[in-house]
């Protein structure tokens, strides 16, 4: 039986698909602070214009330039793997495949953005790039695109994970970043939350405050800020994953897929994966879609969807998306990638129209699948990943007591090898159940009560 399907280099996908051309409803737009639209001009000290022209843009294809190929080409086309010792393992009638995006240097789906971004920026003039990272995955894949490219990277790191993942760092310092951790005193934004909350284990919202506040007040004008996630461009560039997955279920004859599966932090790499098959059902394809969080960082699933800022301080504009509210600070649970209060516009539009239909589960669940997933296929799963296999675990034991050969596509977006403490932690006993509880919630979202209210505008056609 064939486990995997490979694509030579000139069979990769040459455009990147937005989903903004096609969704039912349009995006509402970014607010500014006095709740007018954003205008591209008032980015313009945070990012590229040719990015933000990619971030406001409703063509359905835009072209991969050449050189952001090329560097691609390195790992890419990713490998699509068939789960035949998982299947066996849960007896199960349903086919299980997923998209391997741990193969790239950083070990993740998240150079796919990183490297794009990173060019962009170099056509631009631009000549230093800050940011943030949770679990260290997208600042190693941004500090591993600026190298390639010669730009300078500084990453500010959730100090949570900056403590139990030291390696990450490290990789980012072998690449040629600087790294510190957030919050930090070389801001304003930093210095404020350290006075409010000295012990705090920082969050991304509060790591995006710093890494933006670094970019605008850089006099040179050559510094611009870089998002890992949430953002339409990002997505944007990670769709080169679901695109080359349905070349590769073509090879293999598989005519149908009825259920997608992503782990959603932001909502890019599920995103990646997903967007070209949401063509499919917007288009009338019966698929089941689905974007899966943590029970302790319920944005999708128990959060309203509202305009709410992307970072703590207030910085960014406000965009339409379910959120937790900005001042949300999550429990320091091992998947760092997936302690972010909001999700990306795109994807949160997506579930009001009735496209996608989030989950979340537990933690413990999540390590089990991971331990299963592990001593089955022997890959060793990002934590964050672990909740995409845990959703796949479920969909395929509900396969088995249907007696149903569903076709299941799920995204390995990155290996675990940098967070093996998390996998520690599990085997002594040091992780708990946990789900967010209702007064945190509701003490954490009054922090939006007076902001403008998102639209829950939908086609009502699914
Ligand atoms: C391996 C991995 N998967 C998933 C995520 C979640 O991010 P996103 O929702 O943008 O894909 C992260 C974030 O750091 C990650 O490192």
């Amino acid at each position: 039986m064939q486990v995997k399907v490979f694509l030579n280099e000139d069979e990769i996908p040459r455009q990147w698909y937005n989903l903004g051309a096609d969704l039912p409803t349009p995006l509402q737009p970014m607010l500014g602070p006095d709740g007018n639209p954003v205008t591209p001009d008032m980015l313009a000290p945070v990012f590229p214009m040719n990015l933000i022209e990619q971030e406001v843009s409703t063509e359905r294809w835009i072209d991969i330039p050449e050189g952001i190929l090329e560097i691609l080409y390195r790992w890419r086309p990713s490998p699509l793997h068939r789960a035949v010792y998982l299947e066996k393992a849960l007896e199960t009638p349903a086919k299980i495949y997923y998209k391997n995006e741990s193969i790239s240097p950083p070990g993740s789906h998240k150079p796919n953005t990183a490297v794009a971004q990173a060019w962009y920026n170099k056509q631009f003039g631009i000549k230093r790039i800050t940011t943030e990272t949770g679990a260290g995955q997208w600042g190693s894949a941004l500090a591993f695109a600026c190298s390639i490219l010669g730009l300078e990277c500084k990453v500010f790191m959730v100090r949570i994970s900056f403590d139990q993942k030291p390696f990450r760092k490290l990789m980012m310092e072998t690449w040629g970043a600087s790294c510190i951790a957030s919050p930090s005193t070389e801001t304003q934004a930093g210095k404020d939350i350290l006075a409010k909350i000295p012990d705090t284990p920082g969050s991304l919202g509060i790591a995006i405050s710093e890494a933006i506040e670094a970019a605008v007040t850089d006099k040179s004008g050559e510094t611009r800020y870089s998002l890992g996630s949430v953002l339409n461009h990002v997505l944007l560039h990670q769709t080169i994953i679901g695109l080359e997955a349905k070349k590769q279920l073509e090879k293999l004859d598989v005519k149908k897929v009825d259920v997608i599966i992503g782990c959603a932090g932001g909502g890019s790499n599920f995103a990646g994966l997903s967007f070209p098959f949401v063509y499919d059902k917007i288009n009338g394809a019966q698929i089941e879609i689905i974007p899966v969080e943590p029970t302790s960082c319920p944005t999708m699933t128990r959060a309203p969807f509202v305009y709410d800022h992307g970072d703590t301080a207030g910085m960014t504009p406000l965009m339409p998306m379910y959120s937790l509210g900005h001042e949300f600070i999550p429990p320091p649970i091992h998947a760092g990638g997936l302690r972010y209060h909001g999700m990306a516009p795109l994807v949160s539009q997506g579930i009001v129209e009735g496209l996608l239909t989030p989950r979340s589960i537990d933690q413990l669940e999540c390590y089990e699948a991971a331990l299963l997933f592990a001593r089955t296929e022997g890959i060793i799963c990002a934590p964050e990943t672990s909740h995409a296999i845990a959703a796949t675990i479920q969909e395929a034991k509900k396969a088995k007591e249907e007696g149903k050969e569903k076709v299941i596509l799920f995204n390995m977006s990155g290996h675990g090898l940098m967070d093996l403490t998390g996998y520690d932690a599990f085997f002594q006993g040091k992780l708990q159940k946990h789900s967010l509880p209702e007064e945190e919630l509701k003490k954490s979202l009054a922090s939006i009560a007076g902001l403008p209210k998102a639209k829950l505008a939908k086609s009502g056609k699914w």
